[in-house]
């Protein structure tokens, strides 16, 4: 059964490997009756898609890499300024992104989230970073393809983090725990590099995987995970086409397209077409996930829409599609109760080995 349905998601998604992990990563037991059947109890809009496999880069990772990782993630040791880290633009505080339209890089001082900034406003929405481990194209334009080469572009970025990798490597051998972190870390080349620098913060990231949501429990035939109201929206989110490009089980792909999402006063973005030259790809972002919505506002590439029920109407008003607002509300309903977990979202560490401050939000924003 398992062989058959990884062979469909191979077939369907071109998956090319297909891991078996040892327990299912939605922690529930199975999608449909025991003979694979849909499960009529939890009718779903779509065809049951099984949660997919944990890539092979992501199996079997030694946990020092991943600890390694976190701490790096979280060191403001990585910045010119010595004060803004990664998570200062992704923190588990605002669901792995900063609450703020755009992003605000280096030179904005310790404090994060609303409330930044700074001389280096970028001019895109900073993402949540769950399911990364899944993905086959990076950023709102898709222009990076593996985290382990996206890692080191916040370092280079004159805006973001703004300092030479060369740099950072010299910084982080200067701190002997960091030695030994990476020498841990790397049993095979152990050494402070550039490589296994953007290799740890990569294999960290891949932890951050959404696969327990309710819908998720409801999809694998626990038919009362979902309320009634819950399971309206999902049919309504089907109805309306919101499946095409944010498509369960994920729900998000590699469409990349224009939503006439509003410009931002003097920026010019034109998307999909920086990347690929098409003048038909101006104005086209990829599709994103829409798990974990629920506190990672405000809304698409350029955050120019503060709350998820005026993102889902602005959404709901591009299919051309009649609706209400009860539509609206049950739709936001599903999307935002309905498609959460957090549950492996990234974890603070109480102190990083550079004995710097992590970046400020937690002590602002009590009992987040
Ligand atoms: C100044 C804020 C800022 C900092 C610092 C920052 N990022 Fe980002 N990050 C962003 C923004 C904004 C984007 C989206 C950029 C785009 O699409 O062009 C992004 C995109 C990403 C993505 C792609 C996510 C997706 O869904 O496509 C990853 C992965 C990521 N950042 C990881 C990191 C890591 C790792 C660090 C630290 C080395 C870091 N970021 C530092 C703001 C920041
Ligand atoms: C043709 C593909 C497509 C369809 C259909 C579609 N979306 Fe989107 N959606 C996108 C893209 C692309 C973005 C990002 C646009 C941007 O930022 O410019 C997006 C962004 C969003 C966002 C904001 C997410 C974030 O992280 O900022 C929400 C919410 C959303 N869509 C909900 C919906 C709903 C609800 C429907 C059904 C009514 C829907 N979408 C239909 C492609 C689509």
């Amino acid at each position: 059964m398992r062989r058959l349905s990884c062979l469909a998601v191979a077939l369907v998604a071109l998956v090319a490997a297909c891991g078996d992990p040892a327990e299912p990563l939605n922690g529930w037991s199975g999608l449909g009756g025991s003979d694979g059947a849909p499960n009529t109890a939890a009718p779903l809009p779509w065809p049951v898609t099984e949660f997919p496999p944990l890539p092979k880069i992501a199996q079997d990772v030694p946990e020092a890499r991943i600890r390694l990782g976190n701490l790096l993630f979280y060191d403001p040791i990585l910045s010119v300024d010595r004060v803004t880290a990664c998570a200062t633009c992704h923190s588990e505080f605002w669901g792995m992104s900063d609450a703020l339209p755009v992003a605000v890089g280096h030179g904005a001082g310790p404090l994060a989230g609303p409330g930044r900034e700074g001389p280096n406003t970028l001019r895109r929405n900073s993402p949540a970073l769950f399911n990364l481990a899944f993905r086959e194209s990076l950023f709102w334009d898709g222009r990076s393809e593996s985290l382990e080469a996206q890692a080191i572009t916040p370092l280079l970025a004159e805006d973001e983090l703004n300092l030479d990798p060369e740099i950072a490597i010299a910084e982080l051998m200067a701190i002997p725990e960091y030695v030994e972190l990476f020498a841990a870390a790397f049993p095979e080349n152990p050494e402070v590099t550039v490589q296994n620098l953007a290799s740890a913060l990569a294999a960290f990231q891949r932890t951050m995987v959404s696969s327990r949501s309710l819908y998720d429990a409801y999809a694998g035939g626990q038919a009362a995970t979902l309320s009634e109201e819950l399971v309206e929206g999902m049919f309504l989110f089907a109805e309306m086409g919101c499946d095409d490009c944010h498509s369960p089980p994920l729900f998000e792909s590699e469409t990349f397209a224009n939503r006439n999402v509003p410009a931002s006063d003097g920026i010019i973005d034109e998307g999909r077409a920086e990347v690929t030259g098409l003048s038909e790809d101006i104005g086209r972002f990829r599709a994103p996930t829409l798990r974990n919505l629920f506190e990672s506002e405000p809304y698409f590439h350029n955050g120019s829409v503060k709350r998820l029920e005026d993102a889902v109407r602005h959404e709901l008003e591009q299919t051309g599609i009649s609706f209400g607002e009860e539509d609206v509300r049950l739709i936001e309903l599903f999307v935002r109760k309905g498609l959460r977990d957090d549950s492996r979202s990234a974890d603070r560490p109480k102190t990083v080995p550079s004995g710097l401050p992590t970046p400020l939000d937690g002590p602002i924003f009590p009992g987040r």
